[in-house]
């Protein structure tokens, strides 16, 4: 069944949803290209991490969330999350037709481009890695060429950013443990396949320098973001200038205090954020 969508226009806000903090790696790159977008951000981080739980579990949030932030009215959705995308973009998309929805997927076209050693590492989340949708981006980016992927399930890692542990002994262990053996396999490309990672990308390339490994790190949080304008310029929903800062603001089924930490230790941004519960409709 569809629910009615409301009326929009190019003022309203875009609602962007992860399962916590990893969503901000997307934002900054949707603020930084579109600053007169209202944006909203809604973080799950009560019910994170979601690499590790069912699929199920995940299409149910991920179709929960947008119908909190549709109600809130937004004229576009980003699925800021390796893990919902791969779960639960084909849901959202058939349930809500007329939306712009955005996901985002691991970046294998890029690195396969950028390799040169035709090994590519790929970190992503348990959940991404088993995906239906992952194994076929995978096929496709195997049968046309010569490229490997070594595909390495970071058990843990979205856990630690999530508790803000960035740089602690624990966090850097386990990058060290996910990062080692891609880059003594040869790997001289890694591909960021989980939106928290960005956020300990000095800890990964400090473990390739101390391999003595030059390494590329694939992100794909700009070209996420290119590929909403594009979206929001087709559909006449772009907006271009505003008089004043465009506002930001963000929901969270955690705490706000710590979502607030997040924007403010992340972004250097000050959004109100506001607790919220989300149940299945
Ligand atoms: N940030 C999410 C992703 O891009 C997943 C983190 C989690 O396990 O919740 O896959």
């Amino acid at each position: 069944m569809h629910l009615p969508q409301p009326e929009y226009d190019a003022s309203t806000p875009i609602g962007i949803f992860d399962s916590g903090v990893g969503g901000l790696s997307i934002l900054r790159h949707i603020h930084a290209l579109l600053p007169h977008e209202a944006l909203m951000y809604f973080a799950d981080s009560g019910f994170a991490p979601y690499g590790e739980k069912p699929e199920s579990v995940i299409v149910e949030r991920a179709l929960s969330i947008a119908d909190f932030l549709i109600q809130q009215n937004c004229k576009a959705l980003v699925v800021a999350c390796n893990t919902a995308t791969a779960a639960a973009i084909a849901a959202l998309r058939a349930k809500y037709p007329s939306l712009i929805v955005v996901g985002v997927e691991p970046g294998l076209k890029p690195a396969a481009a950028q390799t040169k050693s035709n090994i590519v590492g790929v970190l992503a989340t348990e959940r991404t890695l088993a995906s239906d949708k992952f194994q076929a981006l995978h096929e496709q980016h195997t049968a046309s060429g010569d490229v490997r992927f070594l595909q390495q399930a970071c058990i843990g890692l979205a856990d630690q950013i999530e508790k803000g542990e960035l740089s602690s002994i624990q966090t850097v262990s386990l990058v060290r443990r996910y990062v080692e053996p891609l880059i003594t396999q040869g790997a001289d490309t890694l591909v960021l396949g989980c939106t928290h990672y960005p956020f300990v990308l000095e800890q990964i390339v400090a473990v390739t320098k101390s391999l003595h490994k030059e390494v590329n790190i694939i992100d794909t949080g700009d070209a996420v973001a290119r590929h909403l304008q594009r979206l929001l310029e087709q559909a006449h929903l772009y907006h271009p200038s505003a008089p004043k800062q465009a506002p930001l603001t963000a929901f969270t089924t955690g705490s706000h205090s710590s979502l607030r930490s997040a924007f403010k230790v992340l972004l250097g941004l000050s959004p109100e954020v506001r607790e919220v519960s989300v149940a299945p409709t």
